[in-house]
C-alpha cells in the first residue's frame, strides 16, 4: 500500500487483530486493500480522504446511489415508528409483497429474507419437497450465495472447468454431488442430461445474465430451451434475480425475456444497500412455505420494517418513468464510449454489458460462455483497474467483475471516466 493510503492501512491493521484476514466478507480483499469512511451518491471516499467514482456499488446493491436521501428518510420514518416486532404480519411487507407480485411476472406470492443466499436456499430446498427429487443443474460460472448445493464452479481455473470446483473446504459430500454443473447457453447439454436424469432432477438454477463473469447475455433459445425442458420433466426453474432483478427492471430480466420461471430470488438492488431479499414463486409451489406447510421457513430478522421501507422507497423511485431510461441511458454512453476508445486506441478487447452493468473484457469475442473467458487478459484486466483507482476512479480490482451503474452517476461522471479509461488504456502494452 502506498503512502497515500496511510490512514486505510493503520485501520486495516487494526481490522486483522480481531477479525479473520481483516475483513467481513471474502471478496473485500483486495490490492490496494483500501478502507472506505463514506459513500455518498456516485462517489465514495477512503479513509485517506481520497473521492472516487463508484462503479463497484457494494456488487451492486445501490442503484439510486449510495445514502440516497429519500431512501434513508423512508428507513428513519419506519424504525421511528416501529422497530421489529417479530409476530403476525406488518403492513409495510404487505405493501412491498403486492409490489413485487405487481411487477415480477412469476411472482405470484412471496417470502421475504436478509440474504440472496437464503433465498437461493429456500428454493432448492423447496424445489427439492414439492418434487421429492434430489438432484439440481446449475451453470459454470453462476454465483448463487454460499451454500453447500451451490458454492463452486463460478470463476474456475482452465483445468477446474468440467469438473467439480468446490469454493470452500467442509462442504458435505452428499449434497455436493446432487449438483451437475452444465456450460451456459448450451441447450443440448442441458437437453442430454434431462433425457438421462430428468425424473431425478428437483430443479434448474441459473443467474439469466451470469453477472457474477462479468456479463455473458443468455440466448433467448438457451431461456426459452430451459423452460420447455423443465415442464417436460416435472422440473422446477429458478431465475437467481439476485443481481438482475431491479437493476434491470422492476419485473427483472424474466419480463424482459419474456421466460417466466417457476421461483425466483431476488436481493441486493431491491433495497438500494438495506439488507433485504426475496422469495418468490407459483402459489402452489410458494404454499409449501406458509407456517404448518412441509417445508420450513423462518427467520428473526425477515421483513425487518429497515430492509421493507428501503424496498418500497427504492422501488417507488424505479417506478418513475424516467427512472430505468436514465439508467441504461449512462450505461449506453458508457460502453459506446469505451467501444470508441478501444476501437481507436486498437486495444484487443471486448466491451460488454447490459443496462446499467458493463466491463471491458481483454479479449476478442465471441463470449458465450464461461470458457471463452479463459482468454481473457488477467494481468491487464487487473492492471487497468489498479491504474483507474490510482487516478479516482473505482472498478474492483478482481477477474471478470462487472461495474454498476446508479441514477447518482451524471453524464460528467461518465465522461471523466472514460477521459481516465482512454489515459490508462494508452499506459497498457
Ligand atoms: C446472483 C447471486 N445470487 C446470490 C448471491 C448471494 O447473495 P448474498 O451475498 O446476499 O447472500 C449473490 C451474491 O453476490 C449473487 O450475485
Amino acid at each position: 500500500m502506498s503512502d497515500t493510503h496511510i490512514k486505510s492501512q493503520q485501520i486495516y491493521e487494526r481490522a486483522k487483530k480481531v477479525i479473520p484476514g481483516g475483513v467481513s466478507s471474502a471478496n473485500r480483499l483486495t490490492d490496494p486493500n483500501l478502507v472506505f469512511t463514506r459513500a455518498q451518491g456516485a462517489y465514495i471516499y477512503d479513509a485517506d480522504g481520497k473521492q472516487y467514482i463508484d462503479y463497484h456499488a457494494a456488487f451492486g446493491p445501490p442503484i439510486l446511489g449510495h445514502s440516497h436521501p429519500e431512501v434513508n428518510q423512508r428507513v428513519v420514518e419506519a424504525i421511528n415508528r416501529s422497530d421489529l416486532v417479530g409476530i403476525g404480519a406488518n403492513e409495510l411487507e404487505i405493501q412491498l409483497a403486492e409490489k413485487i407480485v405487481q411487477h415480477v411476472p412469476s411472482a405470484e406470492k412471496v417470502m421475504f429474507c436478509n440474504s440472496g443466499s437464503e433465498a437461493t436456499f429456500a428454493a432448492l430446498r423447496l424445489a427439492r419437497a414439492a418434487t421429492g427429487r434430489s438432484k439440481i443443474i446449475k451453470f459454470q460460472g453462476c454465483y448463487h450465495g454460499g451454500h453447500d448445493a451451490v458454492l463452486m464452479n463460478v470463476i474456475s481455473p482452465p483445468e477446474k472447468v468440467g469438473h467439480k470446483d468446490l469454493l470452500s473446504a467442509g462442504m458435505t459430500p452428499e449434497v455436493v454431488d446432487n449438483t451437475i454443473v452444465l456450460p451456459f447457453n448450451d441447450t443440448e447439454a442441458v437437453a442430454q442430461t434431462m433425457r438421462e436424469q430428468g425424473d431425478q432432477i428437483a430443479a434448474i438454477i441459473l443467474e439469466p445474465i451470469p453477472h457474477n463473469i462479468g456479463c455473458v447475455m443468455p440466448t433467448q433459445e438457451f431461456l426459452q430451451g430451459l423452460r420447455d425442458l423443465t415442464q417436460k420433466h416435472g422440473t422446477v426453474l429458478i431465475f437467481d434475480e439476485v443481481i438482475t432483478g431491479f437493476r434491470h427492471g422492476l419485473g427483472g430480466y424474466q419480463k424482459i425475456s419474456g421466460v417466466t420461471p417457476d421461483l425466483t430470488a431476488m436481493g441486493k438492488a431491491i433495497a438500494n444497500g438495506f439488507p433485504m431479499a426475496a422469495l418468490a414463486g407459483r402459489e402452489d409451489l410458494m404454499h409449501h412455505t406458509r407456517p404448518g406447510g412441509d417445508v420450513f421457513f423462518a427467520g428473526t430478522f425477515n421483513g425487518h420494517p429497515v430492509g421493507v421501507a428501503a424496498a418500497l422507497a427504492t422501488i417507488e423511485i424505479l417506478e418513475r418513468p424516467e427512472s430505468y431510461q436514465c439508467l441504461f441511458g449512462m450505461g449506453e454512453r458508457m460502453r459506446r464510449g469505451l467501444q470508441q476508445i478501444t476501437g481507436r486506441l486498437e486495444v484487443e478487447s471486448t466491451v460488454a454489458g447490459f443496462g446499467s452493468v458493463f466491463l471491458i473484457y481483454f479479449m476478442v469475442g465471441p463470449i458465450n460462455t464461461y470458457s471463452d473467458l479463459l482468454r481473457n487478459d488477467v494481468s491487464k484486466f487487473i492492471t487497468y483497474r489498479k491504474r483507474l483507482i490510482e487516478r479516482g476512479i473505482y472498478e474492483l480490482p478482481v477477474n471478470l467483475k462487472r461495474n454498476h451503474i446508479s441514477l447518482s452517476h451524471t453524464a460528467a461522471d461518465i465522461d471523466r471516466t472514460l477521459e481516465t479509461a482512454e489515459e490508462v488504456l494508452k499506459t497498457l502494452s
